[in-house]
């Protein structure tokens, strides 16, 4: 009999869906009246109270994720501003980036700049969210405005059923994960020089179960080495390799359609799309990301409040 621990993550669950909660479609502005509902909201406007605890439930522990459906129907500003209601049920929204930042193809390459993959249409390898040691947003979301005509599609891994495969097959690797590395420094409004990079240093791996945090940027981490000057140690480079490898093989790939929200928690999932292509004359893929600081409504696993 199979093991069912051993059975691709793919294989052994969807991505996990839930129905938008009702307060939201009650709530909801009339057309002509979103855009200015959203801008209130976003000036720190109260915001309707929801039941989010099957939410909480979701986003705080396996499967630290969560999609809803909105009606495509809606029209962007309604969708933005039930998104938005939606994410200040469980805390504060960043604004590092703008608390709404559109993932669209800006035409660069983050090859060649410092330029978010965000601001790209590559694939972004598997991830975590924020480059900077010293913030971590405990959720990322993503609004699907355009899903886009070719490729896109998202990606999830969860960390814990990663690293219980890495203790099997390569044990001595967890210490690699637990020391931290530096990578290169890309936050808008931050020194970029060697010592900032050098500065800031991440473990991928800290904590265990609930207290697990897993932040892996592969493409960050090298840059920053190359840019101090310092080979990539090989055991870094075979610990990267395994999460890739892991990744790939067990990431659960779904695609995203109009009105769907993505709630991940950022500690516990990692996350990625794959490459896209916008085809001329058709809808633009764009997606719209947030980062949420703190669980308020989840006191099994409140998540402190980071600046
Ligand atoms: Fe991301």
């Amino acid at each position: 009999m199979t093991n069912p621990l051993h059975l691709p993550f793919a294989t052994r669950t969807q991505v996990f869906r839930l129905p938008i909660p009702h307060g939201l479609r009650t709530a909801l502005p009339a057309k002509d009246q979103a855009e200015a509902a959203l801008s209130a909201l976003l000036a720190g406007g109260e915001v309707p109270r929801l039941k989010v605890s099957r939410f909480n439930a979701q986003l705080a522990s396996a499967p630290a994720h969560v999609v809803l459906g909105a009606p495509a129907s809606w029209t962007d500003a309604q969708l933005r501003w039930a998104y938005v209601v939606l994410l200040r049920q469980f805390g504060t929204m960043n604004d590092r980036y703008g608390k709404l930042f559109e993932v669209v193809d800006q035409g660069v390459d983050h090859t060649t700049t410092n330029a978010p993959v965000s601001k790209t249409k590559a694939a972004t390898g598997m991830h975590t969210d924020s480059s900077d040691a010293r913030y971590n947003p405990d959720l990322v979301a993503l609004l699907c405005l355009q899903p886009g005509s070719r490729g896109g599609q998202s990606l999830l891994a969860s960390a814990s059923e990663l690293l219980a495969r890495l203790r099997k097959s390569h044990p001595t690797l967890e210490a690699v994960a637990r020391k931290p590395w530096p990578r290169d420094v890309v936050t808008p409004g931050l020194a970029q020089n060697l010592s900032a990079i050098e500065a800031n240093a991440i473990p991928i791996l800290t904590g265990e179960g609930d207290d697990l945090e897993f932040r892996y940027m592969r493409y960050w981490t090298e840059r920053a080495l190359d840019k101090l000057g310092q080979p990539v140690p090989a055991n870094l480079t075979r610990l990267f390799d395994f999460i890739d490898a892991d990744m790939d093989e067990n990431a659960l790939r779904f695609n995203l359609k109009r009105g769907d929200m993505l709630l991940v928690n950022n500690r516990l999932m990692v996350h990625g799309r794959e490459a896209f292509e916008d085809q001329p004359g058709a809808a633009r893929r764009c997606l719209v990301r947030a980062w949420v600081d703190g669980f308020v409504d989840s006191p099994g696993n409140r998540l402190p409040l980071r600046d």
